[in-house]
């Protein structure tokens, strides 16, 4: 597994991250194997966050990995807050000091250990007062239990306004990212066009964020819209899966390998976050990191998504 460098060169992290959204769905047998699957493919960073599985996905995380603190110091920990559930299912956005510090207390001990690596705040919070946030970043980090911070799907200029307040840089930004929600590239390709892909939903947050050195890391890299399902082997994108697995079938590599190459041949160095529960198909997707699509290869998977180049 080939690495990157996160927070100027202090972390180096798998290219590959696990995504342990999903996980709270295996057996603690079935846990146990798969994780042990992800360390023996090189992967050593996981996301969590306090609502995946309203908790319980940090918990059987730290179950299956028999948490103690050799085998914690050979792991990098990202978790989030800020997502909210109320009774009846409402959802809403929390970056209030009070919460902020709850949560990770939460995850912590879930998590069974006494410090994250990254906390990420999850989705934007319209009622956030960045000197609050800034308050409760100093405590985590001061006392040990945060070691670096970002943020999820924000803005550029949603980054701004925080790091005006902040003492911490912020590392990451984690955003939806795959070959078929490829807009934040799109927009970059299309400048000044009139077509769909020229208009900018982000605010140019790649660009920004290379500027800044902010890693972006792609969630969902396998799906189609907001969870509407995969997009391989699926017959709603016939030509993008024929031209997947003609150059799958080049490289000598699975449908899923190519999918995450296709996120990782881009110059930003993005960190996929797979969600796989599956060992066997994250042994697959692992294989992305063992080749490097050409540019045309690049190209024209990207065209044959249906996105199209001026
Ligand atoms: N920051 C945010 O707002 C945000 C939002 C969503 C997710 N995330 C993070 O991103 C991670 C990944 O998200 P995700 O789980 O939606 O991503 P994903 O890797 O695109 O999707 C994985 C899901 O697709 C299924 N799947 C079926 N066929 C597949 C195939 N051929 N290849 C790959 N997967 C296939 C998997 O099932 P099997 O388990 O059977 O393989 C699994 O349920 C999450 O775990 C979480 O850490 C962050």
């Amino acid at each position: 597994m080939r690495t990157i460098q996160l927070a100027g060169g202090e972390i180096s992290a798998s290219e590959i991250a696990l995504g342990c959204m999903r996980i709270n769905g295996l057996s603690a047998k079935e846990a146990e194997t798969f994780v042990q699957t992800a360390i023996e493919e090189d992967i050593n960073f996981f996301d969590h966050a306090d609502i995946y599985g309203s908790g319980e996905s940090e918990e059987v995380f730290a179950k299956a990995v028999h948490m103690s603190p050799a085998v914690r110091e050979k792991m990098i920990l990202q978790t989030k807050c800020g997502i909210c559930q109320s009774a009846g299912d409402n959802v809403y956005f929390d970056f209030s000091k009070e919460h902020i510090l709850k949560s990770v207390d939460g995850s912590l001990k879930r998590l069974h250990t006494d410090y994250v690596d990254v906390l990420l705040l999850h989705r934007p919070d319209a009622l956030m007062e960045p000197e609050e946030v800034a308050e409760a970043f100093n405590i985590l980090h001061s006392s040990g239990k945060v070691r670096y911070f970002g943020v999820s799907n924000q803005k550029p200029m949603q980054i701004e306004l925080l790091s005006k307040y902040l003492n911490q840089n912020l590392i990451i930004n984690q955003l939806q990212l795959s070959i078929t929600n490829a807009t934040m590239i799109s927009n970059g390709i299309n400048v000044n066009m009139e077509n769909a892909g020229a208009v900018d939903r982000d605010g140019s947050v790649l660009d920004y964020c290379r500027l800044k050195d902010i890693t972006i890391q792609a969630w969902s890299p396998f799906q189609y819209g907001m969870f509407a399902g995969v997009f391989l082997d699926n017959e709603k994108f016939p030509e993008l899966n024929k031209k997947i697995d003609e150059i799958a079938k080049i490289k000598g590599v699975p449908n899923t390998a190519i999918a995450v190459a296709w996120i990782l041949r881009h110059p930003a160095k993005i960190q996929p976050i797979v969600g796989t529960t599956n060992a066997a198909r994250l042994k697959d997707i692992c294989k992305a990191s063992t080749i490097e699509l050409t540019r045309q290869e690049w190209y024209e998977i990207y065209s044959a998504a249906g996105n199209v180049l001026p």
